[in-house]
């Protein structure tokens, strides 16, 4: 027994001048390994318990446990000494060394945009407005004149949610145009209006360089007393110079959309590419929206646009194709 007692009292003994020479953190981790290790010593001595006869296994076990705890603590107590000291050698900190600075990214292309976008019309006196994107077919389509035969309600032009209203009646949708928003704004607010909606749309279209399922519109609507197509085109004019330059070539192409009446599509010429892209649709306000949506529309005229804010940001940051602004590749994102 003293002989087991001797060899456990020997360990820590050799344990206490070893760590009192480590001086450096690789001195450590190798005291580490050796005393406290898997195959350390201090494992050593739990066989010697097994060996220890019956009667004497609760005292040798205790001595055990002990010199176990006391080798840990004298470690942690050295390894922290070391850490707060000035250790020698390899290890010594360089107080002057500069931090590391983390990677906190930056905000997105289409959100500075977004941002661009709306402080630009915020100066011309639009205030902006959302709506959900989990749109009903009243909102979607009813009240924004889309009669029930229309192509643009076909299933397979549109995302339909599969837990629909009970009872029948069409399910739910992911909102295909912010247009929805104009109608909100209507049933919620009387003339004079003026305001743009930022947000997203989805469509089940095919991705490509130039189409995405979901993407972003920047919608606007001006309802008022005696407003005419006059103040439609010259607020667009005035959008284009002011963002894209004065020399930025831009076109009224005649156009339809039941929402509006008459109708026009708007296309930016893009330097680039040498081509005109599309980059929304607008008009006079239809008077079965504002009918639908309790406005007189003998009183009241009004006008609406709605622009794709990528091809917007494609046209002004020469961005050729739209899938990078959904692929996360930081090459890309780095640069705004
Ligand atoms: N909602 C149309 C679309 O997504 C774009 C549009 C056209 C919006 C004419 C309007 C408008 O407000 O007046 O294709």
């Amino acid at each position: 027994m003293a002989d087991v007692v001797e060899q456990i009292e020997q360990v820590q003994r050799e344990a206490r001048a070893e760590l009192a020479a480590a001086k450096t953190a690789a001195d450590l981790e190798a005291f580490r390994i050796k005393y406290l290790g898997a195959n350390g010593k201090v494992k050593g001595l739990m066989k010697l318990l097994g060996q220890a006869p019956k009667e004497q296994k609760p005292v040798v076990g205790q001595k055990v446990n002990t010199t176990r705890d006391q080798i840990t603590s004298d470690f942690e107590q050295r390894k922290s000494d070391l850490a707060a000291g000035a250790p020698a050698g390899a290890d010594a900190y360089d107080v002057t060394e500069p931090g590391k600075r983390p990677a906190i990214g930056n905000r997105h292309i289409l959100m500075k945009t977004i941002d661009e976008l709306t402080e630009l019309f915020g100066r011309m006196g639009f205030s902006v407005a959302s709506g959900p994107e989990v749109e009903d077919e009243f909102h979607n389509f009813v009240a924004l004149n889309i009669p029930e035969q229309h192509p643009a309600r076909d299933p397979l032009d549109n995302f339909y949610l599969t837990t629909g209203k009970e009872g029948g009646g069409t399910p739910p949708l992911l909102r295909t145009q912010t247009s929805t928003v104009q109608i909100r704004v209507m049933q919620h607010q009387k003339p004079p209006i003026r305001v743009v909606i930022p947000g997203r749309v989805y469509r089940p279209d095919t991705h490509d360089q130039t189409h995405l399922s979901m993407f972003h519109q920047l919608e606007a609507l001006v309802v008022d007393k005696n407003v005419t197509m006059v103040d439609l085109k010259s607020t667009v004019l005035q959008f284009v110079h002011a963002y894209f330059g004065q020399d930025a070539r831009v076109r009224f192409r005649p156009s339809f959309f039941p929402f509006t009446e008459p109708s026009a599509e708007i296309d930016v010429w893009f330097e680039d590419r040498q081509k005109w892209v599309e980059l929304g649709g607008c008009g006079m306000v239809h008077p079965n929206v504002f009918k639908a949506c309790n406005i007189d529309p003998e009183i009241y005229s009004g006008w609406a646009f709605g622009f794709g804010i990528e091809r917007i940001a494609m046209r002004k940051y020469a961005i050729n194709d739209i899938r990078l602004f959904v692929e996360n590749d930081l090459r890309f994102l780095k640069q705004f």
